[in-house]
């Protein structure tokens, strides 16, 4: 189905991002991991390539606009026209209210989540308006863009903001027959969450999610595929919540026991 799609995904040397890269190569696209960890990056490519698919991982720093460039420049030359970009490359550095939270790292985690999207996204773009490519662009927002978090205010800030650049991409894409989309995970296993989440962080986090337990990474990339292909030749501009029913919860609502 989707032979011929060549996918570039930031942040792809693991978690969430790499889940994406592997779903795509076995629907048939060929991959293009981008991550700042090229070790990792580079022995994931190589687990594709022996799985069968076709994939290669050059390494960027997705929030340093000339790095990106060169890359969107150099898959564009070497492999072909993009046709789907995942932007997944996140950093999270909360723990403290916002006002004892330093600029360095509020700036940081925009510069990554908000700006590189941005950065990302716009050398894309150009590349799929000069090619003629009728594709898609994919953001990784969160929970975290509606649902504020008191020791999260770059992560939040940064993903409620990536809810508007989705809309706001969609719009001035949509002519090109590019369709520019987000996907809002809930609590998902991955290196960021098992690294920064204790048990009573997991059991608070599982108190208030519905389905009672954390999403795998393929379910997110579920999510990717059905974005990237013909079935969602209609959505545009839309942040699709795969939360495990958290958004639908009100709080103060007690349960019924089971
Ligand atoms: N895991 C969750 O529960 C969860 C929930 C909601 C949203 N998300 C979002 O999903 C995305 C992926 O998160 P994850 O859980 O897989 O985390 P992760 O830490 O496992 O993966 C993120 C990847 O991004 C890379 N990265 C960071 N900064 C980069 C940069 N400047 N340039 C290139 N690569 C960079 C990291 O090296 C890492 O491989 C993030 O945007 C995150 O905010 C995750």
């Amino acid at each position: 189905m989707s032979r011929g799609q060549i996918a570039l995904i930031t942040g792809a040397a693991g978690g969430i991002g790499l889940a994406i890269a592997q779903r795509y190569a076995r629907d048939g696209m060929e991959v293009i991991l981008t991550d700042l960890q090229a070790e990792a990056g580079e022995r994931e490519a190589k687990a594709i390539r022996e799985a069968g698919g076709r994939a290669r991982f050059i390494a960027c720093d997705s929030s340093d606009e000339a790095a990106v460039q060169g890359l969107v420049d150099t898959v564009e030359a070497e492999v072909g026209p993009i046709t789907v970009a995942v932007c997944s490359a996140g950093i999270s550095k909360g723990g403290k209210p916002f006002y004892e939270t330093s600029l360095a790292d509020f700036t940081q985690v925009l510069n990554v989540n908000l700006i590189g999207a941005f950065i990302v996204g716009k050398a894309v773009a150009q590349a799929m308006i000069a090619s003629g490519t009728r594709g898609s662009i994919i953001h990784i927002s969160s929970v975290g863009a509606v649902l504020g978090v008191e020791t999260s205010p770059a992560y939040c800030t940064s993903k409620g903001g990536l809810g508007m650049l989705t809309k706001v991409m969609a719009l001035a894409m949509a002519r090109h027959g590019v369709r520019v989309n987000a996907i809002g995970p809930g609590p998902t296993w991955s290196p960021m969450t098992q690294a920064a989440l204790d048990q009573p962080a997991v059991d608070m986090m599982l108190s208030r999610t519905p389905i009672g337990r954390f999403a795998e990474a393929e379910e997110i990339a579920g999510v990717a595929a059905f974005l990237a292909g013909p079935d969602a030749s209609y959505v545009t501009g839309q942040t699709l919540y795969a939360d495990g029913g958290r958004l639908a919860l009100n709080y103060v609502v007690l349960p019924v026991s089971a």
